[in-house]
This record gives C-alpha cells, structure tokens and sequence, in this order.
C-alpha cells in the first residue's frame, strides 16, 4: 500500500543553524523558511535527489513541536512521510487493522498542499507516521 518515501521531517531547536548545516556543511539545496500556522511551525525544505528533509522549528510554545523539543532539547527525528494513492482507503484499511489515526480521524491539508493523516507511534514501533495522497 505505501508507496515512496515523501519526506523525514526533523525536530530543530534553531532553525537558521539547521538549514547552514545542511546547505554549507552537507551542501544540500535548502530552501527559505515557510511559514505553516496552521501546523504551528516554520518549515525549511531540503531537496534530496529521492526524497526531501523537513526541518521543523515551532512557531510558538503551544506548537505540538515546542512539546517535542522540550523532551527533546538537541531536536530530533519527529515522523516519516510515506505516499499513498487513497487516503481514504488507507485510512480505513489501517483502521481495520487496529492503528490509531491521531486528531478526528480525517484527512487535513498538509505543508504540499495534499491531504495527509497521521498514525499514532505506538502502534508503529515508536515512530509518528504521516502518509500523504500523493
Ligand atoms: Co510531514
């Protein structure tokens, strides 16, 4: 059912030291900081040849990231994003099979523009899944 690797987004206490990171250092094309209110972060996008790095910052302290970061100070991987063709179908499938789908259940928008879900971590061994309709 899932399809290719969409994205990792990464956890990042400062995110201007983030991005210098990944463009000066592991010379990877970085873009500007976006703006997400809705998801309550700041992303910067990092274009890899097979898939892409989502570093994460928060836009504020109620930002489920700010939590994240507190846990975890140095930042952290925070999910993977996998693509699948039917949201919907997938939905309901992982449903079937007894996974935790986190909020009310149906597909938001997401940081592409695409409807995405997420799958609680501990019903996938400790790790916050995303699938996204590609
Ligand atoms: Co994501």
């Amino acid at each position: 059912m899932i399809g290719r690797l969409n994205h990792v987004a990464i956890a990042v206490p400062d995110l201007e030291a983030a991005a210098a990171q990944y463009r000066d250092s592991l010379g990877a094309k970085v873009s500007e900081p976006q703006s997400e209110p809705d998801h309550g972060v700041i992303v910067v996008f990092i274009e890899l040849p097979n898939t892409k790095i989502e570093l994460l910052h928060p836009i504020n302290e109620n930002s489920p990231i700010a939590k994240f970061l507190e846990k975890n100070p140095d930042g952290g991987m925070h999910h993977v994003c996998y693509e699948v063709e039917d949201i919907i179908a997938a939905r309901d499938r992982l449903k079937a099979a007894g996974a935790r789908v986190l909020g009310d259940g149906n597909p938001k928008i997401g940081a592409h523009g695409k409807p995405v879900i997420f799958l609680h971590p501990k019903d996938f061994c400790g790790t916050l899944v995303e699938l996204e309709q590609a």
